[in-house]
């Protein structure tokens, strides 16, 4: 039912911790299961230099926020800002539709470490939220 690659990121978590000097900190939890995940993300100018996750979510949480720490990890946060949670669910070549929102919140907490860098009222804040509209969450 999982593919290897949620059983790897189970097992071997990438990225698991705190960063004491993150540039940005995202939180986000499942309505769905009550489960949560805190996103911490260190910058160099825009780029993604470092990422670290703490969780208490189950299994698909876990590999969903390994995962999403190493895509993010070198990119801009133009591109970072662009990764929606199938994206995530892709990148580990799928996860069972009841585990779907084990990934959103993996994006929920990107949105919220954005929405708290760039500030609510900011253009690149509003921008995202069209974004994240238009990619309308699978919440499946
Ligand atoms: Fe809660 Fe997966 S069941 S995050």
């Amino acid at each position: 039912m999982y593919t290897e690659k949620v059983m790897d990121h189970y097992r071997n978590p990438r990225n698991v911790g705190t960063i004491d000097d993150a540039d940005m900190i995202g939180e986000a939890g499942s309505l769905a299961c009550g489960d949560s995940l805190k996103l911490f993300i260190k910058l160099d100018g825009s780029k993604v230099v470092d990422a670290k996750f703490q969780t208490f979510g189950c299994g698909s949480a876990v590999a969903a926020s390994s995962i999403l720490t190493e895509m993010i990890i070198g990119k801009t946060l133009d591109e970072v800002k662009m990764i929606t949670n199938k994206d995530i669910a892709k990148e580990l070549d799928g996860l069972p539709a009841q585990k779907m929102h084990c990934s959103v919140m993996g994006r929920e907490a990107l949105e919220d470490a954005l929405k708290k860098y760039y500030g609510e009222d900011s253009e690149e804040w509003e921008e995202l939220e069209l974004l994240s509209e238009a990619h309308s969450h699978d919440h499946a």
